[in-house]
Parts: structure tokens; C-alpha cells; sequence
């Protein structure tokens, strides 16, 4: 039980990596506040993964800075402290770069990249208010790094990302909070299937471009985030972590088997 009594605020938290997170989070003894837009989707999800003693759900649109703050009131006035922020909302848009409207920028910027911003923003606030640290965890990607102009408006927004990760981290360190990202690689998840992979062709370039010729797991990304939400993290701060089956290394591509 790597986060026995501990209380983990999860945005996006209705489905995909997000629910993992929490079914992950809740295995490992922690109580969960699970946030999102898709109010429906949400109330399901808590009823799914456990009773309202160790799960609450939140409606919030993490692109409003009332909406963020208010989420960590209510899991303060649930669970009486924040100890891990996992800022996983996120929206991407697949077109091309000159068809990107100011709107479509205004969208994806908003939810990926200002919406971690407050949710760090709140979060921190409160840890400090604690004192007694705290771990702050951003969903960044392996687009924050490398260039698909299909996707532009989600690549720099999580560029921009990495970057809350590291100054924050900077910023909270002498109060015991460690700022982490994690930056899946292609994961099967709502967000990807017809967007991300639409077609067999698009799936066969992605894990051609994947040496562990795989997608990656939910629970793979789960167990990443709980790690670094854990103790046995205690001297990693600033950095994103990887899991994408060696894909951000790779200068080839790999024969595909599947
Ligand atoms: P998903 O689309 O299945 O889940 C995203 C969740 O965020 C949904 O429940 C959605 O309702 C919620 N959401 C969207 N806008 C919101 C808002 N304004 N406020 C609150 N909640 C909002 O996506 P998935 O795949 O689970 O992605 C989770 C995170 O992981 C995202 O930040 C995504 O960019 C990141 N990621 C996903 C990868 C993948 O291959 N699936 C790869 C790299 C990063």
C-alpha cells in the first residue's frame, strides 16, 4: 500500500487514464476525488470503483479557475487535505496546422495547458497551507516533444506543459512538494481510437515507430503515476517520465509484427 491514507485529486478522472489512476490510487490505500466535465460519465465511474467513504466525485471544468479552486474545497471539505494533484484533463484536436482557428488554439490550450497550470496553482496552495509537502503530477505526453503537425495545438500545449512541471517544481521545493509529469506514448484509450489511430494504416505507422511493437496498458500508466505519487519517488522532482515502449528514443522505424 504504497499511498495508505493518502488523498489524491484526479482531474479527468471519468474514464480512460484518469479512472486508472484512481482504481490504481484506491488499490494502493488512498482516498480519491475524481473531477471532470462528463458529469454522468463521472457519477458512473465513482459508483464503479468504490463507496463514497474512500471516492468523491466533482464536476468541474478544469479550464475555469473557479471550477479548479472549488474542486479543492470540496476535497478538503471531504477527505480534510490534498496530498497528491494529478492534472490529467486533456483534449486533443487532430487537423492540420493552418486550419488551427484561434477558437480550436483558445480550446486545447485552455484545457491541457491552463487547466494544469491552476490545477498545480490550487493544489499547491493548499499543500503549503498543510505543511507537510505533497506530490503535484502532470499527464503530459511524448508529443510535448516531438512534432506531429496533424496534433500542433496539443504538442504545444504539452510542451508547455513540461514546463509548468519543472518551473513549479523549482518554485515548491523548500516546501517538501515534488512537481512530476508523465508522458504516455499511444495509449488505447477513447482519446486515441478513432482520433490519434483511425485507421489500421495509422496503427501500423504508430507501432512502427514503437520498439516494443505494443500500445501501452491504462494500468501501465496508473502504475507509473502511483510510483511517482509514492515515497519511493522522494527525490524525483521536476522531470517527466516516459512510459512509451521506447518509442521517444527510436531514430527508425521497427518492422511491425501484429
Ligand atoms: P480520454 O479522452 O479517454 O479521457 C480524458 C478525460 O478528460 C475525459 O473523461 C474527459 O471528459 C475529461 N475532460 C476533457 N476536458 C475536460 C475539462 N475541461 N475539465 C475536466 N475534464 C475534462 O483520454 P485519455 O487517453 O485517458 O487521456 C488522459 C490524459 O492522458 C490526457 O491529458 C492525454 O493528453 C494524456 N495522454 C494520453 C495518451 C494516450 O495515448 N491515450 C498519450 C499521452 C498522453
Amino acid at each position: 500500500m504504497k499511498l495508505a491514507n493518502r488523498v489524491a485529486v484526479i482531474t479527468g478522472g471519468a474514464r480512460g487514464i484518469g479512472r486508472a489512476c484512481a482504481e490504481r490510487f484506491l488499490a494502493e490505500g488512498a482516498k480519491v476525488v475524481i473531477a471532470d466535465v462528463d458529469a454522468t460519465r463521472l457519477h458512473e465511474t465513482a459508483s464503479a470503483i468504490g463507496t463514497p467513504d474512500k471516492v468523491l466525485a466533482v464536476v468541474t471544468d478544469v479550464s475555469k479557475k473557479d471550477q479548479v479552486d472549488a474542486l479543492i474545497v470540496a476535497a478538503v471539505q471531504k477527505f480534510g487535505r490534498v496530498d497528491i494533484m494529478v492534472n490529467n484533463a486533456g483534449i486533443a484536436m487532430m487537423q492540420d496546422f493552418l486550419d488551427v482557428t484561434e477558437e480550436d488554439y483558445d480550446k486545447v490550450l485552455g484545457v491541457n495547458l491552463k487547466g494544469a497550470f491552476l490545477g498545480v496553482q490550487a493544489a499547491a496552495r493548499q499543500m503549503i497551507a498543510q505543511g507537510e509537502g505533497g506530490v503535484i503530477i502532470n499527464m503530459s505526453s511524448i508529443n510535448s516533444g516531438l512534432a506531429n503537425p496533424r496534433v500542433s495545438t496539443y504538442a504545444i500545449s504539452k510542451g508547455g506543459m513540461n514546463q509548468v512541471t519543472g518551473t513549479a517544481a523549482v518554485a515548491f521545493a523548500p516546501y517538501g512538494i515534488r512537481v512530476v509529469g508523465v508522458g504516455p506514448g499511444t495509449i488505447m484509450t477513447e482519446m486515441v481510437d478513432g482520433s490519434f489511430i483511425d485507421s489500421e494504416a495509422t496503427r501500423r505507422a504508430v507501432l512502427s515507430r514503437t520498439p516494443m511493437g505494443r500500445c501501452g496498458t491504462v494500468e501501465e500508466i496508473a502504475a507509473v503515476t502511483a510510483f511517482l505519487a509514492s515515497d519511493d519517488a522522494s527525490y524525483i522532482t521536476g522531470e517527466t517520465i516516459y512510459p512509451d515502449g521506447g518509442r521517444r528514443v527510436l531514430n527508425y522505424i521497427v518492422p511491425v509484427k501484429e
